[in-house]
């Protein structure tokens, strides 16, 4: 549990709050591609960390990611004109440029418009295989991008999705880092379902060992297999709000398939972007895998066109209760939204004053802590060393047979480690 105090300081993420003042220290996704894929198009309306923002791509094709309001009289860019590198304010014309520059006020006397020095919020963005970043924190403090395999796996070796999720981003990190829940909540009941991993089955009470690393935590789950051997599953936390989960089929033939991760952005501190990323080092996606992991009626989806998931708390995700009894766990389809189910149910944000954790929730605690002290730590002075060098993004999770006498940092070692850039 944590006090009501720590709790406040973990999941507020707004301008001057502790944890929102680490988020800005870091380059964070803001946008796929493909929502501002025109120049000149149509612009996107954008929060996050609980500010307003608008996104567009200008006539030379860079994109900005600016302040919602007019610098005039606060009318939404929204609804601005995007034309001729720049967004044009539709209520008296100001116009601004993706670095937040007022470069021109048709409505004011000549001689005010060029020269005056009205900006607007502007942050910088960068664009990797499909994804646009942003930067929101002190322009002096500019970190190094992360260096993802997914952001830079040549085309059709990679994916990149999104969708609403409505609760605050460190219940869903939770969710995330939590390997023991996969034996209940994403099982199956039926009587002729395969296992999709028959440890997973025969060991519900897996041994939790967490290291802190220097891009944030290594959480290995340890379950039974044959005699002599260890089931290991690993999952990467990386600094402020990834993970990478670790394949689900058997090994060793799981250590070349593609792996997933996740990042969970917030859109304020009651709504978050889940973000799914895959990356396939070792071969091409076909088509139909390629709609499978990235589209928005794949694995990740059903969305819609806001990226909002069809099955949502709305429609209590679809729940089947004959299902339940001899299908799934559930009796909600879908891994995402069986997770998202469990993760909105506990409210908007989680009371964690009033949980009762057990040996299973080892990677959650730690988690905690690095995040509160990380906090802490920036405000006395030092900002987080990971978000200085990318490097050490590159890394990937894993699932691994390995004898019982092998510890899971060596035996694990070459299988988590990226490809060289
Ligand atoms: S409010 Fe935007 S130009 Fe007046
Ligand atoms: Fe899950």
């Amino acid at each position: 549990m944590l006090s009501k105090a720590d709790n406040e300081r973990l999941t507020r993420v707004g301008p001057g709050t502790p944890m929102g003042e680490l988020f800005r220290r870091f380059w964070m996704p803001a946008l796929l591609s493909e929502e501002v894929a025109e120049r000149d198009g149509a612009p996107v309306r954008l929060r996050l960390l609980g500010e307003d923002l608008v996104a567009f791509r200008d006539t030379q094709g860079r994109i900005g990611i600016v302040d919602a309001y007019c610098a005039h009289r606060r009318a939404g860019l929204y609804f601005g004109r995007n034309e001729d590198c720049g967004l044009r304010c539709v209520y008296h014309g100001w116009k601004f440029n993706v670095d937040g520059e007022c470069v021109d006020m048709p409505a004011e006397p000549q001689g005010m418009s060029a020269s005056t020095r009205v900006r607007i919020k502007a942050y910088k963005t960068a664009e990797r295989n499909g994804v646009v970043w942003v930067y929101m924190g002190p322009p002096e403090s500019e970190p190094a991008l992360p260096d993802f395999e997914w952001s830079r796996l040549p085309e059709r070796q990679h994916t990149a999705t999104k969708r609403w999720q409505q609760c605050n981003w460190a219940q869903a990190v939770e969710g995330g880092i939590d390997s023991s829940h996969i034996s209940f909540l994403h099982s199956r009941t039926e009587k002729t379902a395969l296992p999709s991993n028959k440890y997973h089955a025969s060991d519900r009470h897996p041994v939790f060992e967490v290291q802190e690393t220097d891009y944030g935590l290594r959480i290995a789950a340890r379950r039974n297999a044959e005699p002599g051997t260890y089931y290991w599953r690993v999952t990467q936390f990386l600094l402020p709000f990834y993970s990478m989960i670790p394949p689900v089929g058997d090994f060793p033939e799981s250590s070349r398939e593609p792996y997933d991760g996740h990042a969970w952005v917030p859109i304020d501190d009651e709504n978050t972007w889940t973000w799914s990323f895959s990356a396939s080092p070792a071969r091409a996606y076909d088509d139909k895998e390629l709609e499978f992991r990235g589209g928005r009626e794949g694995f990740w989806g059903p969305v819609d066109e806001q990226y909002r998931p069809l099955l949502n708390r709305d429609n209590d995700y679809h729940i089947d209760r004959a299902r339940q009894r001899t299908g799934n766990f559930t009796g909600i389809d879908g891994i995402p939204n069986q997770d998202a189910a469990v993760q909105e149910s506990m409210g908007p944000i989680v009371d964690r004053t009033k949980e009762r954790l057990g040996a299973s929730d080892r990677g959650i605690v730690q988690f905690r802590r690095l995040l509160l002290r990380l906090a802490r730590e920036l405000e006395e002075g030092t900002p987080p060393a990971a978000a200085a060098d990318g490097r050490l993004y590159n890394v990937r999770s894993a699932s691994l047979l390995l004898p019982e006498d092998v510890p899971v940092a060596t035996g694990a070692a070459s299988l988590l480690a990226g490809a060289a850039p």
